[in-house]
Parts: structure tokens; sequence; C-alpha cells
């Protein structure tokens, strides 16, 4: 009789726990009652907690200070150091060009700037037009890919130097490097993005 009753009482329990998760009453009485039970009472537990921390500030404000008791409140803790990010990046490779500039600048004026220049004594607006060296960014209608348009007209990479154009070649040794190095600084910035926008080619 007691075996019976009980038996009522889970079935009650199972149908009950059903109802309550929302699992299917089909699979209920052939897992047994224990595992709905378990599931019947974490939904309920969670429930509550939900209910807790959202309905009442006082509750929610009463966890937060049971928690501070155990590890420190997150405002104490340091804001981490600023890591590299992309500006930083393109800021240093900016930085390496300027300097790879100022390096190589000295061989541009002595072997480019009589007619790159303006005011160069063989200066023209012809010569300016396809590189103008007076100020930084270079200017001229390469100056959008004015590293490839000097290694070219230097024989960087092994083709016949046009430039200077009354001494072809005359760009060796030490200078050529300086010039070389200049260039590839110029090329990492620009594929980093790191130059600023151009004015459209207005040539
Ligand atoms: C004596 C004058 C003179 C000197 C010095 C000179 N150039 Fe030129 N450059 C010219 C002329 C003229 C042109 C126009 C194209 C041509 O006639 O070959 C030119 C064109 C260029 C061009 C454009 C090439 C093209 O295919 O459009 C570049 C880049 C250039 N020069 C770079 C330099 C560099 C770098 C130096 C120094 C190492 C230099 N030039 C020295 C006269 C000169």
């Amino acid at each position: 009789m007691t075996g019976i009753a009980a038996m009522t009482r889970t079935l009650i329990t199972v149908a009950a726990a059903a109802a309550i998760t929302g699992c299917g009453a089909k699979t209920a009485p052939t897992t047994g009652a224990a595992p709905p039970m378990v599931a019947a009472d974490g939904d309920h537990h969670d429930h509550d907690d939900a209910v807790e921390g959202a309905a009442t500030g006082e509750d929610h404000g009463h966890h937060l200070h049971a928690d501070d008791d155990h590890v420190p409140p997150p405002a104490a803790s340091p804001p981490p150091p600023p890591l590299p990010d992309a500006a930083q990046v393109k800021a240093d490779l900016v930085a390496a060009e300027s300097a790879a500039y100022l390096a190589a600048r000295p061989v541009f004026t002595t072997y480019c700037a009589a007619c790159h220049q303006q005011g160069g004594k063989k200066a023209t607006a012809k010569k300016l037009g396809h590189f103008d060296m007076t100020g930084y960014p270079f200017g001229g209608h390469h100056a959008a890919e004015i590293a490839s348009a000097i290694r070219e007209v230097l024989g960087v990479g092994g083709g016949k130097p046009t430039m200077p154009k009354d001494k072809p070649g005359a760009v060796r040794g030490d200078e050529f490097a300086l010039i070389v190095a200049w260039a590839a600084a110029w090329d990492a910035a620009e594929a980093a993005s790191a130059h600023p926008d151009r004015p459209p080619h207005g040539h």
C-alpha cells in the first residue's frame, strides 16, 4: 500500500516537473523521477535568483557586497597599459620614413636639386612636374608611387639608370644605399596606409 502511495506521489511529482520544465510528458515517466526533479529544482533555483537580482535592488547590492569580501572590487584594478595599435604602427612607420628621408636628403640635394627643386638652376615646370623634391612628401605626378619611380631612374634592382639626367649612374655606394633605404621605408609606410590622403592627381 505504501509503495503504491509513494509511486503515485512520484508520478505526480514527475508530471509536475514535466509541466514546470516544459519537457515532453512522454519522456518524464520513462527516464525516472530523479533527473526531472533535479532539473525542476535547478530551474526553480535559477528563477529565484533572477527574480531576486532583477526585482530588488537591495538584494542585488547585498550580493555585490558579499562578493567584495572575497575579491577586490573591479574598479580598484589599474587600467591595462595601452597596447600598440594600428595607429601606433603607422606612426612608427612614418617616423622611420622621416629618419630615412633626413639621411638621404643630402644625396637628393647633391644630385637632383638643380633640376627637381624649385629655384634650382636647371629646374623647369616640366622637370618639377615629374618629380619635385622642394618639400616633403615629394611632389610631382609620380608622388603616389615615388619610391618605385626613383628606384627605376636610379637603376635600383639592376635596370639602367637614367638619372641624374646629365650624369646617369652617378649615385653610387653609400649614397645609393641611403636612397634605397628611404625608398624601402616609404614603401613600408605606404603599404600600411600610413601616408595621409593625397590631393587628386592634378597634372
Ligand atoms: C640635369 C637635370 C636633371 C637632374 C640633375 C635630375 N633629373 Fe630627373 N628628370 C630630368 C628631366 C628632364 C626629366 C624628364 C624626363 C626625361 O627627360 O627623362 C626627369 C624626370 C625624372 C623622373 C620621372 C621619370 C619618368 O619616367 O617620368 C624622376 C623620378 C626623376 N627625374 C628623378 C630624379 C632623381 C632622383 C634625380 C637625382 C638622383 C634626378 N632626377 C636628377 C632632369 C634631371
